[in-house]
């Protein structure tokens, strides 16, 4: 049964449908700009995605058809993001949103329709699978801008794309469609509009019917791989697949095999 969980503001919807959670951006005005509303709400349901056992998988994708995410609201510029004391405090609101999505263990897809461009790219980026209409366009305007591209954004691009293409979307800022984004590694899989929801809703599941404990550890896995040596949290990592090896969820994976029958896992 799907329900609506109260994130604070219109802007920033989320339902939870059967353990798949689905975070939508909706900034209509705007192409689904990351407003400071947005970004305020963002990080406490984060926190909650993580708490809330039922949550199996999150899906984030924009309002509508036009885009995933226009990028940082522009209008804000101005006043908040101009004066080094203005910036500081802006950054440091981006910090909390970054820490609060690597801090979500659990597996995330994004859903991409329409526009994805500069901190829109980078939110995509924060998802662990990207699923693309044929109608995605992708780009970081940043150097049509004249704003300075932080580290902490443009490393995670650096990390999926490689440096040459990095090079190219952040030097031209030019926009990239949905089939160059297939062919640099920037999303998983490009499908047609009319069979975006059914490829996110199944992959979703079939994610969200899966042992979570035996994701959390992949996923802290990967994270970890992605990591230089000295930066990995191996202990987390064998925390994690020794709690999947001790769990009910492994003996009842066990007997749906002998069964010939679909395991129910309960995430412990
Ligand atoms: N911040 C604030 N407002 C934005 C926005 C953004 N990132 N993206 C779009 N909007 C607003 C436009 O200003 C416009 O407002 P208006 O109706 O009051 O004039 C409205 O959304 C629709 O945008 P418009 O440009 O008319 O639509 P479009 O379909 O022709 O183009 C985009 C859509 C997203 C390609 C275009 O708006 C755009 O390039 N936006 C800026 C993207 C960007 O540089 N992002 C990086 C920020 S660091």
């Amino acid at each position: 049964m799907r329900a609506a969980h109260d994130t604070g503001t219109e802007m920033l919807r989320c339902s939870l449908d059967d353990g798949v959670a689905t975070v939508i951006f909706d900034n209509p005005d705007k192409r689904n700009a990351l407003s400071g509303e947005i970004r305020r709400a963002l990080p406490d349901l984060l926190r909650w995605l993580d708490e809330v056992s039922e949550v199996r998988v999150v899906v984030i994708t924009g309002a509508g058809e036009q885009a995933f995410m226009s990028g940082a609201d522009i209008s804000e510029f101005g006043d908040q993001r101009t004066s080094p004391e203005a910036r500081a405090t802006y950054d440091e609101a981006f910090d909390e949103i970054d820490r609060a999505w690597a801090a979500l263990t659990k597996p995330i897809i994004a859903r991409i329709r329409g526009y994805c461009l500069g901190a829109g790219l980078v939110t995509a980026l924060r998802a662990d699978i990207r699923i693309a209409a044929d109608d995605a366009a992708f780009a970081v305007p940043a150097a049509r801008l004249g704003l300075g591209l932080r580290f902490a954004n443009v490393e995670p691009l650096v990390g999926l794309i490689g440096g040459a293409h990095a090079s190219e979307m952040l030097f031209t800022a030019r926009r990239f469609v949905a089939a160059e984004a297939l062919a640099m590694g920037l999303v998983n899989r490009v499908v047609p509009v009319a069979d975006l929801d059914a490829a996110v809703g199944d992959l979703a599941r079939s994610i969200a019917d899966n042992a979570p404990l035996t994701v959390a550890a992949s996923k802290a896995a990967i994270d970890a791989a992605r990591r230089s040596p000295v930066d990995r949290d191996l202990a987390t990592v064998e925390a994690l697949v020794e709690a999947a090896f001790r769990s009910e969820d492994y003996l009842e994976g066990q007997a749906a095999f002998a069964d010939k029958r679909s395991p129910r896992f309960q995430g412990r």
